[in-house]
């Protein structure tokens, strides 16, 4: 198969949702549809299910458990689909932006009782920052959720897009009847069928065919009226606005149901943009380059205690990465080579020979790559990923064993370049403050530097309320307010210089003080 073949059969993607929403449902119904695992309840087990924060190590299982369903890949209607997994809990909420740099679009579930939730909509934010396009899942149309239209305002309104229903649902809750499918005029009738595929589909041929009122009795007057409104209140279908950002088509179903998870499916592959062009530091990089190119967007570390290998996952960008081949580790300035690079089929993990724009790749790393990391065929330039945000939770990592300094330094800068949580470092005496968006990441760091680097911590909390990245134009008024906030300054992995805001009141405060500063909540400056 041609190189641009093999480039416009590739669809990769993620599935967000704010927990419970029902992700890991969808996950695998997909993954029954595309005949890549054969029964349900295959892939529960990449669900971080227990939040105590003393459960660690249950978590660090857990987490070790999904390294098998990072990347989850099967065949659909002559497309390959590449799914990235991403964590269902909100403490790994980093994880989750990381892997949206790694797709050309998403699948948003939401759940039709809670309809918008917190994390859905920080989510659609990290998707707004690059136009990924995004298809809305409803889920648990068999429960007594909101309206539809109801829940078509909410998402206009809270993540600030345009939606357009491509299915309608026949009522809700006890009385759900199933879903027609506004662009092809067919009716899918629900059957509740939680391990079987239901595929019953009638086509009519209008609205008024009292065909429907003998399938959905006294629903079908209530559909003519719904699809009425909504053939007049939207235009036909755009799938260029969708491709561009803009809109967002909404399907609604029951995932644990198996229902209107096909409509999905053959819509997304239908419409879902094959492996786009990436920005890098120089330039565009376009997929049917011939040279190849890629970048590590998510590290995992081995939980095997005996080994300290990871895997480093690789987006390629362009051209055809080969095993064994020799590519430049642009930060490093440094030729490898890959013997073992490995592919992920559902479950099972395989080593591959090559592969192309769009897939997903995992490396075996004994520490030589950091997120962000890309790798050419010697030309230098590096992707641009997404910006670290600003943590939630700040510590003071002090260290419990002066013996093992040097572990517990190398412990810390290793964990943070896997973006397990950020550091800053705060002078005098380059005290380590670690940042992260949820308690649990605390546990992980402090249980991994034990058992992997020997080194013994504790974490003291710290009251700061956000961390502000800083640039002027007017290098001495930084100076003098970096002499004015003393140890409220503090700079991050690459330098840069952040003001750990002690309070909201403080921040707006100096804002308007020091009007020559930018304080940017995120660290792409
Ligand atoms: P997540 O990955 O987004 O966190 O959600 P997950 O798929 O685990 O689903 C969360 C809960 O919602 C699960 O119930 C799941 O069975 C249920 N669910 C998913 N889809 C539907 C649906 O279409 N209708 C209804 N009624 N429920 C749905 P649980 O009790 O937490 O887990 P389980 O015991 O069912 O596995």
């Amino acid at each position: 198969m041609s190189h641009s073949s093999e480039i416009s059969r590739r669809r990769t993607f993620a599935i967000i949702s704010h927990p419970d929403a029902g992700k890991t449902t969808l996950t695998e119904k997909l993954l029954l549809f595309g005949g890549a695992i054969q029964t349900a309840g295959a892939v529960k087990s990449n669900k971080i299910t227990k939040t105590a924060a003393s459960d660690f190590m249950e978590i660090e299982r857990q987490r070790g458990i999904s390294v098998a369903t990072s990347v989850m890949v099967f065949e659909y209607n002559g497309k390959q689909v590449n799914l990235l997994d991403t964590p269902g809990h909100k403490d790994f909420a980093e994880d989750t932006y990381r892997t949206l740099t790694a797709v050309d679009s998403v699948i948003l579930v939401i759940d039709s009782v809670k309809g918008v939730e917190a994390q859905t909509k920080r989510l659609m934010e990290v998707c707004r920052m690059r136009d990924t396009p995004v298809i809305v899942f409803i889920n648990k149309m068999d429960l007594e959720g909101q309206d539809p239209f109801d829940l078509l305002d909410e998402l206009e309104e809270k993540l600030n897009i345009k939606v357009q229903p491509l299915s309608w649902p026949i009522s809700k809750g006890y009385s759900f009847k199933g879903v027609y499918k506004l662009y092809d005029k067919e009716l899918h009738l629900f059957e509740s069928l939680k391990t079987k595929i239901s595929d019953e589909v009638v086509s009519i041929s209008d609205l008024s065919d009292p065909t429907l009122d003998q399938l959905v009795g006294e629903y079908a007057q209530q559909l003519r009226e719904d699809v009425d409104l909504i053939e007049n209140v939207y235009e036909p279908f755009s799938v260029q606005e969708y491709l561009e950002g803009k809109l967002a088509p909404v399907f609604f179903g029951s995932a644990m149901n198996n229902f209107g998870v096909k409509e999905l499916l053959d819509k997304f592959v239908e419409i879902a943009p094959e492996p786009q062009s990436r920005q890098s530091s120089t330039r565009e990089v376009l997929p049917d380059e011939n040279k190849f190119s890629g970048f590590i967007f998510k590290i995992h570390a081995n939980i095997d205690p005996r080994h300290r290998d990871r895997i480093a996952f690789l987006r390629v960008c362009s051209g055809r990465f080969e095993r064994n081949k020799f590519y430049k580790h642009v930060r490093l300035e440094k030729e490898f080579k890959y013997p073992n690079p490995a592919t992920f089929l559902a479950q099972a993990k395989s080593t591959i020979d090559e592969a192309y724009p769009g897939d997903v790749i995992g490396l075996y790393d004994t520490g030589n790559f950091k997120i962000g990391d890309t790798l050419t065929e010697g030309e230098n330039m590096m992707f641009k990923g997404i910006p670290s945000f600003s943590p939630e939770i700040f510590k003071e990592l002090v260290n419990r064993d002066p013996m093992k300094t040097k572990q517990l330094d190398k412990g810390i800068r290793q964990l943070t370049e896997e973006g397990v949580a950020q550091l800053f470092l705060q002078e005098p005496g380059s005290r380590k403050i670690v940042g992260t968006v949820g308690e649990l990441q605390f546990e992980v760091i402090r249980y991994r530097l034990e058992n992997e680097y020997g080194a013994k911590c504790e974490f003291e909390p710290k009251s700061y309320y956000k961390a502000c990245w800083i640039t002027t134009d007017t290098p001495s008024k930084l100076e003098e307010f970096k002499r004015i906030k003393g140890t409220n300054m503090v700079k991050d992995k690459e330098d840069n210089d952040v003001f750990l805001a002690p309070s909201k009141f403080i921040l707006e405060m100096e804002q308007q003080n020091f009007p020559e500063l930018t304080f940017h909540f995120t660290s792409e400056l």
